[in-house]
């Protein structure tokens, strides 16, 4: 994305704030946080915090606000100029500490800007930053080559395959899709579908889908106190 820690080359205005060059419209968070945050709720992780690293223009707040309204946000920017324009903590994905985990971490077109000994190392801090679930998107070599429009997206940074992430993801999240990463240990859950002959109990096929069907399933009481299947899914690979 080309920020400059200081907020002099413009490029907060040509790839976020001007309808004509920005790469997301608002719309589009709007509909990719409906997703995040109804899948969360649906694999039954509460949100009471929010951390979101290297939140930029911090598009993610209202739609924070809008999902979990209780939830406190924690905006973290590398970028001096954004911390002073909106009020974010300063600090650096791959070092930024806590003293309290947050149930759900998002870092959204970040990693890309870092070489891989500091983007591994980042991977490693999300995750002990984590205690429940990571929204995680990046910009890969397939993206820049096969996706993406050219002429909107800034192409700077260090362009890695997928494979990179997933290998170095895999060691603390569970992939669940569409971004979303489970926490190991967090117990998230995928709750099944209404069963032909077992009532609750999940779906051969769903069952499949969720973990490759080596995943125990368990009549519980979920946090919603519903008593239902679900397919915990903290021992898949
Ligand atoms: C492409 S923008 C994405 C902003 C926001 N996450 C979003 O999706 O709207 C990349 C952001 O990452 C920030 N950034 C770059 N390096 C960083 C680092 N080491 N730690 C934290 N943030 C960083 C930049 O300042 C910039 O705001």
């Amino acid at each position: 994305m080309g920020y400059d820690p200081n907020g002099t080359n413009g490029n907060d205005r040509r790839f976020y704030e001007d309808p004509r060059t920005r790469v997301a419209a608002p719309e589009e968070t709007r509909a990719l946080a409906d997703f995040v945050c109804g899948y969360l709720r649906y694999a039954d992780l509460p949100v009471r915090s929010v951390l979101d690293m290297g939140c930029g223009m911090g598009a993610w707040k209202n739609e924070i606000a809008r999902h979990f309204p209780a939830a406190g946000y924690t905006g973290v920017e590398y970028s001096a100029y954004l911390c002073e324009r909106f009020g974010w903590k300063p600090g650096s994905v791959d070092e930024f500490r806590s003293r309290t985990k947050f149930d759900l971490v998002i870092c959204q077109d970040v990693l890309q800007y870092l070489a891989d000994r500091r983007a591994a190392k980042a991977i490693s801090n999300l995750a002990s930053l984590c205690a429940g679930a990571m929204y995680f998107a990046v910009l890969t070599k397939k993206d820049w080559t096969e996706n993406c429009d050219q002429a909107l997206t800034d192409g700077t940074g260090y362009q890695r395959g997928g494979d990179w992430y997933r290998k170095r993801l895999r060691k603390h999240f569970i992939n669940a899709g569409g971004g979303v990463f489970f926490r190991r240990g967090a117990g998230a859950v995928i709750c099944g579908a209404r069963h032909k002959h077992f009532g609750h109990e999940p779906s051969g096929l769903r069952r499949e889908l969720a973990c490759h069907g080596d995943c125990s399933v368990e009549r519980v009481r979920s946090v919603r106190r519903r008593e239902r299947w679900q397919v915990n899914i903290d021992h898949c690979p």
